[in-house]
Formats: C-alpha cells, sequence, structure tokens
C-alpha cells in the first residue's frame, strides 16, 4: 500500500520552544486519521509539517512520495487539500461564497481561459452542493455562520481532488446541531472509496466521524500512542494525553471523554 505520510524523527523548535519532539509517523493510502490532543499540544504545526506549509528543524518529512526540502513546495501543496482557521483568515471578507472555492484550483491547473474557468465554477458548485451550501454561492464569504463557512472550507479543500485531506479543528465553535451534521458529512466522505486519505484535528472525542480508522495523541509536541482507532482511544491514553483522568465511553462508533470522580 502506498505511503501518503512518511515522518522519521521529526522535531520542530522554535526558540527555546520544542513544538513537536522526534515525530513518527506513517500515514497509509486510505486510511483516515484523527490527530487528539490537548491546546498548544503541536497539532497544527504536525499539520503544516503535513501540509509541506512548514519544514522540520531535524528528521524527515516525506509527503506523496515527495521528501520536504527536496521537491518544489509549489508543486507539492495543490496535491493536498486544507481547510483550518489560518487559511479562513486570509480570505477576504467580501469574496464571494463561489470564488473562495474556485480560486482552489488556479494554483493547480494554471488555466485562464474562459472555458475551463466555466468547468472550474461547476465543480466548485457541486462541491458546495455536497456540503449542503450551494443556495449562498453568491454570498460574501463573511456573511455566513461559522458552520456554514466551515463546510465551505472543506469544499474548498477538496477543489483540487487532493490526494492528502488535512481539517484542522474544523468542529470548532459550531454548535450542537452544526458538530453532527458535520461529523455526519465526514463519516459519509469517510465511506465514500474515492475520498483522499484524510486527518482530521480536534480536542474532542465527539467530533471523531464514523468510518475513522486511526488515531494519534499529541501531548506538549510527542507522540502518546498511535495505531488503530479502538486500540488507542482507551482511558489509559487519553488520560495521559489531557492530563487528567478520564471516562471515555464509545457508542455506535462515537466516542465520548469525562472527567473520572
Ligand atoms: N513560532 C513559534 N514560536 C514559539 N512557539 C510557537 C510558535 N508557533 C507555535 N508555538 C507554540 O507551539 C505550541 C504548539 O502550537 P500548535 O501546533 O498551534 O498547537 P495546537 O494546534 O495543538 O493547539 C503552542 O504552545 C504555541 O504557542
Ligand atoms: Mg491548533
Amino acid at each position: 500500500m502506498n505511503e501518503v505520510l512518511g515522518l522519521a524523527g521529526v522535531s520542530v523548535v522554535r526558540g527555546t520552544k520544542t513544538l513537536l519532539n522526534n515525530i513518527d509517523w506513517r500515514v497509509a493510502e486510505g486510511e483516515r486519521w484523527v490527530v487528539l490532543g490537548p491546546n498548544g499540544a503541536g497539532k497544527s504545526t504536525l499539520m503544516q509539517i503535513a501540509g509541506a506549509r512548514m519544514h522540520p528543524t531535524r528528521g524527515v518529512a516525506g509527503i506523496l512520495d515527495e521528501v520536504l526540502g527536496a521537491v518544489d513546495v509549489f508543486e507539492l501543496r495543490p496535491r493536498i487539500g486544507v481547510a483550518s482557521a489560518a487559511l479562513a483568515h486570509q480570505i477576504p471578507e467580501h469574496e464571494k461564497v463561489l470564488n473562495v472555492v474556485v480560486t482552489a484550483s488556479y494554483g493547480v491547473t494554471g488555466r485562464w481561459r474562459e472555458d475551463y474557468e466555466r468547468d472550474d465554477e461547476r465543480r466548485a458548485f457541486n462541491l458546495l452542493d455536497q456540503w449542503g451550501v450551494s443556495t449562498f454561492f453568491n454570498r460574501p464569504f463573511a456573511s455566513l455562520s461559522d458552520g456554514e463557512r466551515k463546510r465551505v472550507q472543506i469544499a474548498r479543500a477538496l477543489m483540487s481532488d487532493p490526494e492528502l485531506l488535512l481539517l484542522d479543528e474544523p468542529g470548532a465553535g459550531l454548535d450542537l446541531a452544526g458538530r453532527e451534521s458535520l461529523v455526519k458529512r465526514l463519516s459519509e466522505l469517510a465511506a465514500d472509496p474515492l475520498a483522499p486519505s484524510t486527518v482530521l484535528v480536534t480536542h474532542h472525542l465527539e467530533e471523531i466521524p464514523p468510518g475513522f480508522t486511526h488515531a494519534l495523541l499529541l501531548r506538549e509536541g510527542a507522540v502518546v500512542a498511535q495505531g488503530p482507532l479502538a486500540e488507542v482511544l482507551t482511558e489509559e491514553h487519553l488520560s495521559a494525553t489531557f492530563g487528567l483522568p478520564l471516562s471515555v465511553t464509545s457508542n455506535a462508533g462515537r466516542y465520548t471523554a469525562t472527567a473520572r470522580n
């Protein structure tokens, strides 16, 4: 099976702070990972490496059969779909929703002729439709609710038909209905054989969509545990990850964690 990510001894150091400490991590094609850990654990830093937005201070990061540092990142990045708060901040407030999605393809295709643009627009509209937000196609991005914006960002991340999809806290700030709707759609994506290998970052067990296969637990930049979901999401590992004794339950593919008394 092909490897989409192969990190060996990856560390990221900034000044005196070690953001990631000696990470070994392999993601095979078709796997769907959740990365869990408390605030500041290094999850977004790990996604920056996986998305070819940052180079490790030490170690080797293999991404989609290329090695960071030995590849033109501008060729690699379009093969990776990213949705993150950092990226959302770069979207101009008045940008129309359809444009938010369609512009993700420009870097890939480099085509500017109008007939291609129309194809791109059609694809963008279909993706918005799949994520239930096509009625907003002509609205300014900033006028959407948090939940609607999150879905537009995922549609954007999928626009270039990426081989790897990185979703950094797509559930952050959503209300209960918004979260449940997102989990359901991500679970449907997980069941789609054509969907890219996916990494989903969260600090809430409730946001793990059924159908995800593996988990990596991070604390203070280091891996606490990683592997198949059911083996990793134990009370012992999760308590160590979040630094408090947790009681963990799972029901019909959904997980919940509460503090143990
Ligand atoms: N450029 C930087 N210099 C120093 N510390 C940083 C820098 N960037 C991030 N950090 C710190 O690294 C830690 C990990 O950050 P991050 O990867 O965003 O964590 P997470 O996404 O898990 O919340 C945080 O404590 C953050 O403040
Ligand atoms: Mg983060």
